[in-house]
Order: structure tokens, then C-alpha cells, then sequence
């Protein structure tokens, strides 16, 4: 397979940039999305599922900058949103409402009525307790509210960290198997709810077809129930979780998992909802980051970035491991096991533990790959730290889509 930001005579280049310019440019660290790439990874699912009714309702919570949701609106694609400031954002990026799923689950009533409001496809919903007062918020608004459940299939799909698994019966997500027919049933009754589909959502980074294959033959078995009591569903949502290389080898092979979903859901005679969200941003991005110090300590050699788990968190929060490159190779460098550290007083700040790696001087530019998803948006202002800048690059057009944060943005709302 060919890796984005490819290298050309030992240098990183991002479409037709030199990644060591746009440093030059916006400052390290830096986030750089090549919009191409973004665009390659939605065609082929879309190729991929052709043979179905499909809606890609991008997983905002992936990566929300503006600049990549309108170019996602530009494509087609719909959204899988979480909160009211991603309904927000989604609303200003122009997707169109009848193409949005909300998920999630604690939705408040606030949310619950913007959402109504704003006119969304389907509420997924994850509790008897919120399809009790999403009836009320949709009596009080004067309109039904359009929902799927979402079902808790007790999968326990293999993820690389505990916390990306969600199918499993002891996770907070979904409902029940025995709890759901019921939950149909009630509210089929309501007029103020108007059943759409059914939701099922197993984890994050899953590189196998064969968790989905269970789940789906799980929510078609009951949506085969629920219609044979006179219950129409118009689709099945599969979530998301479609998994990304992050160890230059290959990720999920979504025209596997098609030549298995696709068939089954035309059968049923039900529109599809995918929610990808790391599959289409994830190889899109990486984080530049500026070497400040090598340093030697007992045995070790920490290698002290200008970005660390402010930036991107996933190394420290789930282990996540992401291949790191220099921008420019030294060739005459020697290769030593370091760590890759950021700045911030945590022993936890980390970027990559005992890695071999190209040692690198104090000014040299590393390249954290695969971080177009939960990169950015999990950033912090932890140690006071102003957020870096974020760029899209499209051939040789470069967008500024984040100024990188001010001090001033650092006091923006305290009334001390
Ligand atoms: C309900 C739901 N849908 C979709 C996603 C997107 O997952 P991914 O980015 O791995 O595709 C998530 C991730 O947490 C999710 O919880």
C-alpha cells in the first residue's frame, strides 16, 4: 500500500509541500491533514458498500475542524454527532439535518430539543430512562422524535485498549438484548416517537470483519422480530470502528466487510448507516513536532519534544502506538532506543516509549503519523499550553484551518 506524506530525497511532503515549510509557515507543533487522503478513504467506502441504500454518517468526534467537516459535506456525507456543540458545528459546516444520527449516552434535554429542532434523521438511543424523557421533550416540542435503539450485543470485539471496546454486556453503552423488544414495543405505542431503525456499535480500531458479521446477524435477527410485530424500520446502523494502520501495515479491509454486510442488509430490504470516523480522517494527519533536548538520564535517552500528550493524548490514554518518523532523515545519524517525550510535567507525557529511532538533534522536526483522528480534538490547555495550529493541504493549496491558540485565548472566558 502507499503511505501518505511520502518521502522524496530523505525530505516529508504533505500533497505537494514540503512538510518542514509548512512548519516554517504556522510553528511547531503542528497538525497537517492531507485533504486527498481524507477524500481517497471516503470514495473507497463508498465504492465499497455500493451495492446497498448508504448513508457515511461521519464520526465527528474523530476530528471536528470546520475545514474538514465542509469538505466531508462536499463529498456527501452525512453525521454521527455526540453533543450539542457538534450538532453546532455540523449545522455551520452545512450537513444537512436529515442526515444526521445522534448517539450517546447522556444526552440532555437541552441537546435533546436542539436536535428535535434542527430536524436530525435519528436520536440512537441507549437507555429505557432516555427514550422515557426524549417521549416528554417531543410532547413538549410538539413533534416526534425519530429514534433508533441502539443495542448492546454483548460482543467483545478486539481492540487494542480496553477503553475502545463497547459491545461488551459490562460497558455503558446500548441496551440490552432481553430489554429491547420491549423497549420497541412501548414505543411503538407513543405517538410523540417515531421508530426509525436499529443502532449497534461495537468499538474503535477493529481490523476484522468478523465482530460486525455477529453484531449485524444480531440486529437483523431483531429487526426481522420487530417487524414481524408490525414495526416498520427503515435502517440498520452499524456504528463505526473501522480500523487504521497505525504500524504501516494494513488497516481494516472495508470491501471484506461489504462483501458480508452488503448482501445481508439488501436482503433485508433496509437502508445502511455506517459511522466511520477514524477510517476517514485517521491516515489523513500527522503531528510535527520540534525536538527541544536529547537527554541522558541512568539508562535512558529521552528525546524532549515542543508537543506532547497536550497534543495528542492517545499514546498516554489507551497505549496507542503511532509510527514516528523525522521530517528530514539524517542519513549519517545512528539509530538508538529513546523515548519520545513532551514538555508537560507528567511522567505520563509521552509521544513513544523505548522506540528505535534516527537520532535526532535539538531543531529537528519529528512527524507523529496517523493522527488526522482523536489527534486535534482531544488536545488540552493542560500546563496552560495554547492548542497548536491545524492546516489542510490539497495538492499544493494550503488552508490554515486553526490558528494556533494565543495567550490571551488561554484567559478567554475567566472572570478573575
Ligand atoms: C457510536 C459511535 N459511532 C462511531 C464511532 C467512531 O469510531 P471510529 O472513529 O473508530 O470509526 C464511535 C467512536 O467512539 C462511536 O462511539
Amino acid at each position: 500500500m502507499t503511505l501518505p506524506f511520502p518521502r522524496i530525497d530523505g525530505e516529508m511532503w504533505a500533497g505537494e509541500c514540503k512538510v518542514a515549510d509548512l512548519v516554517a509557515e504556522f510553528g511547531s507543533p503542528l497538525y497537517v491533514y492531507d485533504a486527498r487522503v481524507i477524500e481517497a478513504a471516503y470514495r473507497r467506502m463508498e465504492v465499497a458498500f455500493a451495492g446497498v441504500d448508504l448513508l457515511l454518517a461521519y464520526s465527528v468526534k474523530a476530528n471536528s475542524n470546520l475545514e474538514i467537516l465542509k469538505r466531508l459535506v462536499a463529498l456527501g456525507a452525512g453525521a454521527d454527532i455526540v453533543s450539542r456543540g457538534e450538532l453546532h458545528r455540523c449545522l455551520t459546516a452545512g450537513f444537512s439535518p436529515e442526515d444526521m444520527v445522534f448517539a450517546g449516552v447522556g444526552k440532555t434535554e437541552a441537546e435533546m430539543e436542539a436536535a428535535l429542532a434542527a430536524g436530525i434523521l435519528a436520536f440512537n438511543v441507549e437507555s429505557a430512562e432516555e427514550l422515557e424523557l426524549l417521549s416528554q421533550v417531543a410532547e413538549r416540542v410538539g413533534k416526534p422524535a425519530p429514534v433508533a435503539l441502539r443495542v448492546n450485543p454483548d460482543i467483545v470485539a478486539d481492540t487494542p485498549h480496553e477503553y475502545t471496546r463497547t459491545g461488551g454486556g459490562a460497558t455503558k453503552f446500548g441496551i440490552p438484548v432481553d430489554r429491547v423488544m420491549d423497549l420497541y414495543r412501548w414505543a411503538a405505542d407513543r405517538p410523540t416517537l417515531e421508530i426509525r431503525g436499529i443502532d449497534v456499535h461495537i468499538g474503535s480500531q477493529i481490523l476484522e470483519a468478523e465482530p460486525y458479521e455477529r453484531a449485524l446477524d444480531h440486529v437483523l435477527g431483531l429487526a426481522a422480530q420487530i417487524r414481524a410485530e408490525g414495526i416498520d424500520l427503515d435502517f440498520v446502523d452499524l456504528g463505526g470502528g473501522y480500523g487504521v494502520s497505525y504500524d504501516g501495515g494494513d488497516g481494516m479491509s472495508v470491501e471484506d466487510l461489504a462483501d458480508i454486510v452488503v448482501p445481508r442488509v439488501a436482503e433485508a430490504g433496509l437502508r445502511l448507516i455506517l459511522e466511520p470516523g477514524r477510517f476517514i480522517v485517521g491516515e489523513a494527519g500527522i503531528l510535527v513536532t520540534k525536538v527541544l533536548y536529547v537527554k541522558h538520564s541512568g539508562a535512558k535517552t529521552f528525546v524532549v519534544m515542543d508537543g506532547g500528550m497536550t497534543e495528542l493524548i492517545r499514546p498516554s490514554h489507551y497505549q496507542g502506538f503511532h509510527r514516528i518518523e523525522p521530517v528530514i532523515s539524517r542519513e549519517e545519524a545512528t539509530h538508538e532506543v529513546v523515548d519520545v517525550v513532551g514538555p508537560i510535567c507528567e511522567t505520563g507525557d509521552f509521544l513513544a516509549r523505548d522506540r528505535m529511532l534516527q537520532m535526532p538533534a535539538s531543531g529537528d522536526l519529528l512527524a507523529v503519523h496517523t493522527t488526522g483522528a482523536y489527534g486535534f480534538v482531544m488536545a488540552s490547555n493542560y500546563n496552560s499550553r495554547p492548542k497548536p495550529a491545524e492546516v489542510v493541504v490539497d495538492g499544493a493549496e494550503v488552508t490554515l484551518a486553526r490558528r494556533r491558540e494565543s495567550l490571551d485565548d488561554l484567559l478567554r472566558g475567566e472572570l478573575g
